[in-house]
């Protein structure tokens, strides 16, 4: 372990090696680059600390850098313990970032990093999860805050609540609610990279499996049709009747997760609430049953149960653990029912990243500069926003779409003329 005044990781030699994969990144996000070019002219964030609890890859080295152009002092955290690259959180301290991240935290790591990074006295804060919003509100709430983002639905729901209560003490912006961020990030991020950690864990076909995807928002969605894509056949799970027909109309099975235990080989979580898959669900279980979550916590598989009624554990290899349960099958779980697609994998794509980056930089932007006259409560991205990152991201695709005619324009706004 690398512990130094401004920074903890694991090596900072791996600085090298990190610069490289952050040149990598950049190259693949054009929308965020031209941001940080903008941004490192005007220099909004000049004299601010910002707190950032985010998972280090190497799109939030960009993210982080960005930050940093703009005139940013960082203070960067890991939002889950397994997701750092350590190579990342060496280049960004070789680059004077005070980082406090390194893959394999425990949970006192992590608070022991939370206390560190708020003991900056941060302006703003970025977070991926609220985990660090929820501490300025707990035991460090003598912090005065400007105001701050959060990437992430389960973020929004924890934030949603604290407003609700009346106790959010100033004001967020959801970065996960705009356009440009869910109907991407969510859908086709997680999709792609939900996947990614189940094959890089496991190596299984997944061509002719039953995959079994609880939640249907749209992660789920993105990791169905994935998976359907390489050949498995969908079942989904839902609570939610709209969803569950949305499913059905959609190809996939749609049954209850007691009746699903029977019939899956792989299990993929995505729905953000706990206990979605009980230990009693696991009995029912195939011998051989893979699960994995996709929600940002590990509450979706009962792992508190599983590790307390397995008769043994074996790990057979990085990310992938064998448990032989009560009934004498055995089941695996990948990356210790985390994150699938950040502990065994890298994350979402550094394209999809572009976009959910460029709207958490122009987000702290905003609160920096509109903050004062927002109230303490959740907002969304604006209109202007999220529509201006798209185009940008188009434009970066090299794609032009149709613009309305004046014609057009005033056809959408009158009612008169109908067959
Ligand atoms: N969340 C999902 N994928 C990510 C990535 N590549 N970087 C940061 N946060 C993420």
């Amino acid at each position: 372990m690398d512990d130094h005044m401004d920074y903890k990781i694991k090596d900072i030699k791996l600085a090298g090696q990190g610069e490289r994969q952050l040149e990598w990144a950049e190259a693949h996000m054009p929308t965020l680059m031209l941001i940080r070019r903008e941004l490192g002219m005007s220099k909004p964030l000049k004299g601010l600390r910002i707190a950032m609890l985010l998972h280090v890859t190497k799109e939030t080295g960009v993210l982080a850098r960005t930050m940093a152009a703009a005139g940013g002092e960082v203070y960067l955290g890991g939002s889950n313990p397994l997701s750092t690259q350590d190579d990342i959180a060496a280049a960004l301290a070789s680059e004077g970032m005070h980082v406090f991240a390194w893959k394999g935290q425990t949970d006192k790591d992590y608070n022991d990093n939370i206390k560190t990074i708020l003991g900056s006295k941060p302006d703003l804060i970025m977070d991926d999860g609220a985990d660090l919003h929820a501490a300025t509100h707990q035991k460090y709430k003598n912090l005065r805050i400007m105001g701050g983002t959060e990437e992430t639905t389960t973020g929004i729901t924890r934030l949603k609540a604290m407003e609700e209560e009346k106790v959010l003490r100033y004001p967020v912006i959801a970065v996960n609610n705009a356009y440009t961020k869910y109907l991407f990030d969510n859908r086709y991020g997680t999709g792609q990279s939900g996947v990614d950690g189940v094959i890089r864990a496991t190596n299984i076909m997944i061509s002719g499996k039953v995959a079994v995807v609880a939640g249907y928002g749209w992660v789920g969605r993105g990791v169905a049709m994935r998976l359907h894509g390489m050949g498995a056949r969908v079942i989904v799970t839902e609570v939610n009747p709209f969803r569950a027909l949305e499913a059905i109309m959609d190809g996939y099975g749609v049954m209850t997760m007691a009746d699903a235990a029977k019939e899956g080989d792989l299990f993929i979580t995505a729905t953000g609430d706990m206990n979605v898959v009980t230990y009693d669900n696991m009995l029912r279980m195939k011998d051989g049953a893979i699960m994995a979550n996709v929600g940002h916590f590990d509450v979706e598989i009962d792992m508190r149960t599983l590790n307390k009624k397995a008769k043994r554990t074996k790990q057979i290899r990085d990310h992938l653990k064998e448990f032989e349960l009560s009934n004498g099958r055995k089941v695996y779980v990948l990356a210790e029912g985390r994150l699938v697609n950040l502990g065994a994998a890298e994350g979402h794509p550094s394209e999809v990243m572009d976009l959910s980056f460029a709207n958490q930089a122009l987000a702290a932007v905003n609160i920096v500069k509109n903050g004062k006259s927002l109230g303490n409560k959740v907002y969304n991205v604006p209109e202007e926003t999220d529509e201006r990152i798209a185009k940008l991201k188009l434009k970066s695709m090299g794609i032009s779409i149709d613009a309305l005619t004046k014609e057009q324009k005033e056809y959408m706004t009158q009612w008169r003329y109908g067959t």
